[in-house]
């Protein structure tokens, strides 16, 4: 039956492997859009295979948790977690009570999507997904003081991204001079919860303004470590800062005040000289 093995190992078996990989793997490559958005909307807090940082690592989703299930999360993770869903409650405790947040204008076809992207991405060696793998050494004074050099456009970014400072305010640097386009960066530090997150987000800021000034111009591994040390003092700094900035205001406050008593004192000691003095003069 030499020729029924041959039709087996010729046709039948491709046939069979091509079905089985087509069962596994998503049919359709993923369309640019939809690369695009999980970059945008999702990047900033998961990795596919590049580890944890305000989420899980969505690597092997598709073994841990179905379409359906997976689809009703991405729409509404807090729908899924008040329907009391075992699995979202223990997600939760474990990213310590931190829900992932419902973002606006995701269907049902595009939360579909977003799944088989994150299932093909799991299949590679190596996803565009993982992240950069920024060195985790300590930092020091000299990553500051790069940082600020960098933040106030001083030292240029190698790829040419645009100075913060052009946008944004920090404590110490900045006050009432930086750009208000963006946020004071202050807090950004523990508001993107620390240095792993902030890493995340500055490799490919998911921001809308600035999303496309810096793709392209990518910062390099030293300057972000350079810039989240810059952050990180400066959180340390905002928070001893509050107080004596209270205070300065306060002091200003007292200082105006008594400034305004001395012109009005000044203004007023003529009006009332040149209705006494007449009078004066006549008695
Ligand atoms: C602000 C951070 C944040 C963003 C942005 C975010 N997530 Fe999440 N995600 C989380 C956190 C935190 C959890 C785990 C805690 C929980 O249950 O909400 C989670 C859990 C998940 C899970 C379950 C993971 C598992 O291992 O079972 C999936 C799937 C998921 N997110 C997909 C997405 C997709 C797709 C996007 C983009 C459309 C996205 N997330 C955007 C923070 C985020
Ligand atoms: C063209 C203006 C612009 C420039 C330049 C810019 N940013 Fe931003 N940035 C923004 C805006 C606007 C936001 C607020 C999010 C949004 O609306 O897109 C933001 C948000 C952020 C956030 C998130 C803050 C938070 O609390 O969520 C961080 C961190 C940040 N920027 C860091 C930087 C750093 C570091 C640089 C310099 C390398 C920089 N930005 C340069 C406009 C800018």
């Amino acid at each position: 039956m030499p020729q029924v093995r041959t039709l087996l190992s010729t046709i039948l078996l491709p046939l069979l492997l091509v079905g089985t990989a087509a069962a596994r793997v998503p049919q359709d490559p993923p369309s640019e859009e939809t690369i695009q958005f999980f970059k945008v909307n999702c990047f900033s807090c998961h990795t596919i295979g590049g580890g944890a940082l305000t989420g899980p690592d969505l690597k092997g989703l598709h073994e841990r948790r179905d379409r359906e299930w997976a689809v009703r999360f991405i729409r509404d993770p807090k729908a899924v977690l008040d329907s009391g869903d075992p699995y979202a409650s223990a997600l939760a405790s474990e990213y310590r009570g931190v829900v992932m947040p419902t973002l606006p204008g995701i269907d049902a076809t595009l939360a579909g999507k977003l799944y088989d992207l994150i299932q093909l991405e799991s299949g590679l060696e190596k996803s565009r997904f993982e992240g950069v793998q920024v060195s985790d050494r300590p930092l020091n004074a000299a990553d500051v003081e790069k940082g600020r050099a960098l933040f106030q456009g001083s030292k240029a970014f190698t790829a040419g991204a645009p100075a913060c400072i052009s946008c944004h305010a920090i404590a110490g640097i900045g006050g009432l001079g930086g750009g208000k386009l963006g946020p004071d960066l202050t807090a950004a530090y523990s508001r993107l919860e620390g240095r792993k997150a902030l890493v995340a987000w500055l490799a490919a800021p998911p921001s809308p303004v600035m999303q496309p000034l810096f793709t392209g111009h990518e910062l390099n591994e030293d300057e972000i470590l350079a810039v989240v040390a810059l952050l990180k003092d400066a959180a340390g700094r905002g928070e001893r800062e509050a107080d004596s900035t209270s205070l300065t205001f306060i002091l200003l406050g007292i200082g105006v005040c008594a400034a305004l008593l001395v012109v009005f004192d000044l203004a007023w000691r003529n009006r009332f000289r040149a209705v006494r003095r007449p009078l004066v003069a006549r008695g």
